[in-house]
Parts: C-alpha cells; structure tokens; sequence
C-alpha cells in the first residue's frame, strides 16, 4: 500500500496568507499543515509516500521535510502539479510511482485526531475496489455528502444547496490501482476541477466502495474558520493520537 498526499492548488481561499506561499507550509497550531497528513499516514504503517506540491514555493516542501527524518523515514517522493486541475488531476499524476499498487489518499489540508490503521488494513482486506471514510458535520454544504442506503452508500454530491444528509466525505481515500484508469475518463466539473467525487462515485456504480465513519474529529484547515479551529482543536487535545 502506497500512500499520496495532495498539497497542490493556490488555497485562494485564504488569501493573502497564500499570496507568496503554498496552503500546506502554513502553521496549524505548533507544526506546518503539511505534517498533519504524513503523521496520518505514518502511524497508519504507510511510509511509501509521495508528496504532490503545486503552485508557490513548491521547493520549500524540499527544504521542510527532505527525507522525512522527522517521521521516521528513509525516504520521501515529491512531484509537481501545474495549475490546480483538481483533487483527481493531482492524483493522477502518481500513476507512474504507484506501478499497480493500491494507494490510500490525504488531503493535505486535512486533520484527524486519532488513528486510520484499523481502516487501512480492513481496505487491504478488502482486496479491491474503494474506501472512503465519513464524518457528520454541521455544516455538509461544505464538502462531498453521501447519502447512505443501509450500511452502503447510494451517492455522493460535491457541495450540494441542499444536503441530503449530514455526513461529509472526508479527504482520505483508498483505492485500487483502476484509480488511474478512471481518472483518465474524468470530464472537468462546473468549477473546472476533475472531482474526486466522480471517482468515488464510480466505484459506487461498481458496488466495491465500502464506508466507515471515523471516530474522533476531523477538519479541514482551508478557510480562515475551519485553520484557526483546526489549531484549537490541536492545542487542546493533539492531533494524530496512536488509539
Ligand atoms: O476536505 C474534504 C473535502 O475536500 C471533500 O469533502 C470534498 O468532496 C473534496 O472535493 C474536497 O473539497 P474542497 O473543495 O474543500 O477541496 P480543496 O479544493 O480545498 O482541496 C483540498 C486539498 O486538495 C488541498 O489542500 C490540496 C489538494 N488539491 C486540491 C486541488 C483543487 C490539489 O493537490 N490540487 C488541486 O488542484
């Protein structure tokens, strides 16, 4: 199992703080965001890793991680993402490094406080198809909302007016090596973007997409409200905990 961390796009949704600088390179509480998401994948027992960068001062993710001593790595992989394609664009371009592997997928303006191993090794069990992991929110309108039919879900919306349930798709996925199959078929949405709500939407179509809903919290750190609450929630109680 290979691990991919998304850290592309312009974060314009926090301007001017990422007017000269990459959205990942910011600080959340006492570490920069982009720490949060290899913590994740690390404690998950994934250290295959391949970082996307993208837009402004890529290669200060160089100069911050390098081999990625700090987590306990040998090695880390880096590639660069033009323009900002999408969560599924970025995705794509690991196609080559992934060489038939599956791959689990952070976002890398995303936060956990506890720990995805016990959801990565029942993906690896799994043997095929998709993962994707659920959180209730008060506010759907934000994110993907997956309406469940029984313990399966049906459908997933980006960003519906109006959410048919409560429950977010949060940004970490896992999938089989068709991922990249599929991305190729993608056509860009409205908003210009190759969703990875179509991806996970295919795999509904397949009947191989499983979901489970995490425990503990989540947020994102992409608007000013959900970057200062996500420093809140971490100097209260850390993030990434081993339980
Ligand atoms: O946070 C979870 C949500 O993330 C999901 O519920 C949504 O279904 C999913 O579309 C996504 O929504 P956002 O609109 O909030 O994603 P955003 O554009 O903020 O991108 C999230 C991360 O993905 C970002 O921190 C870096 C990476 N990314 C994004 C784009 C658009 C890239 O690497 N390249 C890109 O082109």
């Amino acid at each position: 199992m290979k691990g991919v961390i998304l850290a592309g796009g312009l974060g314009t949704r926090l301007f001017p703080l990422t007017k000269i600088t990459n959205k990942h390179l910011l600080p959340v509480y006492d570490r920069p965001m982009i720490y949060y998401p290899i913590e994740t994948l690390v404690n998950a027992g994934v250290e295959d890793i391949m970082i996307v960068t993208g837009g402004r001062k890529s290669g200060d993710f160089l100069s911050l991680l390098g081999n990625g001593k700090d987590f306990g790595l040998k090695h880390l992989n880096y590639t660069y993402q033009e323009g900002e394609g999408g969560i599924a664009e970025a995705l794509g371009l690991c196609a080559h490094w992934a060489a038939g592997e599956p791959v689990v997928v952070v976002l890398g303006d995303n936060l956990i406080e506890r720990n995805i191993k016990s959801a990565v090794d029942q993906f690896r069990a799994q043997g095929k198809g998709g993962k994707i992991l659920l959180k209730e929110v008060h506010d759907p309108e934000r994110f993907g909302v997956a309406t469940m039919e029984g313990e399966r879900v049906a459908r997933i919306v980006e960003k519906p007016r109006e959410p048919e349930s409560n429950l977010a798709v949060i940004g970490i996925y896992m999938y089989d090596a068709r991922v990249f199959e599929i991305i190729k078929t993608l056509k860009p949405s409205d908003r210009g973007e190759l969703e990875i709500t179509d991806v996970n939407n295919w795999y509904i179509q397949d009947g191989s997409l499983t979901a489970d809903v995490l425990e503990g919290w989540w947020t994102d750190a992409g608007t000013f409200q959900s970057l200062h609450h996500a420093a809140k929630l971490v100097a209260e109680g850390g993030a990434n905990r081993m339980d």
